[in-house]
């Protein structure tokens, strides 16, 4: 699908992405704008070369691409000075190598904050009431009437929200369920959050001024002190090298036998295999997993888990975000074409 055929900077999307603002933006600045519709759903190294062809000055991309020494050489050769990754996340993108080719590498943070901390936020809730099972078990035709024990879950109100990563996605979480179930927050970071603890402390005040129970805040020294004390655990943060199977074997043994964990970072950030034997062992600990190791399989022994939710990488998945995104994408290129840089990371 090509827009704008004669434009005079040749810009290459390698998925069809939402809406049609960040293909004006770029055609408006007259860029020819190429579309791949393969129907791959992930796209080889092979595949992009040939998209990127003999010139090419820009590139959107995606998450599930490995945009490493092989295709910035190939988009430099081309001409190219822009890479710009849908997403906010860029553990696909080797920064250094794009920085060798002198190319600029863009991502799309922001406009996904609240869409992806609601999806934690639904994780938590669907977790808590064991709502997937419920709805299996109604459309299983197997409710026969009311029981005092039919799937009780955890009341979160008065319970610990442990969150670990309070940059942004991680802050709005923790906002959402302090201020929507009146959780208490432990957080860790290596950063403090003062605008959150700011937040949490005069809600906490607000609560006490209307007679009720206040909520309370903890920056933890140590993240086994919010795997060991909190109720619900949400993750959130960066995949490097210093949080692959961050959550492994050993933490997950520190964490409440009743815990609830919801993963809306990167797979890898939990050993996979040793959740699965945890899940086995612990029928009361909970998980909601909308990111795996090696996507898009799931570790053998996860789709059989009665207490875990998994679904597809859909965090940051809103109409309002994802065109959002898209629109971030375009204009990151556009910056790259027009300023150029030596490249840095566009951060917005
Ligand atoms: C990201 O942006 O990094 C998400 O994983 C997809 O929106």
């Amino acid at each position: 699908e090509v827009y704008n055929p004669n434009g005079k900077y040749r810009v290459v999307s390698t998925k069809p992405m939402p809406g049609t603002r960040w293909i004006n933006l770029l055609v408006d600045q007259g860029c020819r704008v190429e579309i791949c519709h393969l129907k791959k759903t992930i796209l080889s190294v092979e595949d992009i070369i040939d998209l990127i062809g003999d010139k090419c000055d820009g590139v959107i991309g995606q998450l599930t691409e490995d945009w490493g020494e092989t295709l910035f050489s190939a988009l430099s050769k081309a001409g190219g000075k822009a890479f710009s990754n849908m997403a906010v996340g860029y553990n696909n993108v080797d920064v250094e190598a794009a920085n060798k080719y002198g190319i600029a590498v863009g991502n799309t943070p922001g406009v996904l904050t609240e869409t992806t901390a609601e999806l934690a936020a639904s994780l938590s809730l669907a977790a808590a009431r064991r709502i997937v099972e419920a709805d299996e078990f109604m459309r299983g035709g197997l409710y026969e009437g009311w029981l005092p024990h039919l799937f009780v879950g955890n009341l979160l109100k008065g319970q610990t929200v442990g969150v670990i990563g309070a940059g942004r996605i991680g802050s709005a979480y923790a906002r959402m369920m302090v201020e929507g179930f009146k959780m208490n927050l432990i957080y860790f970071d290596l950063y403090q959050s003062t605008r959150l603890e700011k937040f949490v402390t005069a809600y906490g005040q607000f609560l006490k001024a209307n007679g009720e129970q206040p909520v309370t805040w903890k920056r933890a020294s140590s993240m086994e002190e919010v795997l060991r004390e909190a109720d619900l655990i949400s993750l959130h943060p960066v995949l490097d090298k210093t949080t692959y199977h961050l959550v492994n074997k050993e933490r997950l043994a520190m964490m409440k036998k009743e815990a609830i964990l919801v993963n809306c970072s990167r797979g890898p950030v939990i050993d996979e295999a040793a959740l699965v034997e945890h899940l086995k062992e612990n029928p009361m600990f909970r998980v909601g997993l909308d990111v795996f190791e090696e996507e898009p399989f799931m570790k053998p022994g996860l789709a059989d888990t009665k207490n875990a939710i998994v679904v597809p990488h859909i965090a940051s998945a809103s109409k309002w975000t994802r065109e959002g995104m898209a629109t971030l994408a375009a204009l990151n290129v556009l910056v790259c074409i027009f300023i150029p840089r030596k490249l840095i990371l566009i951060r917005f």
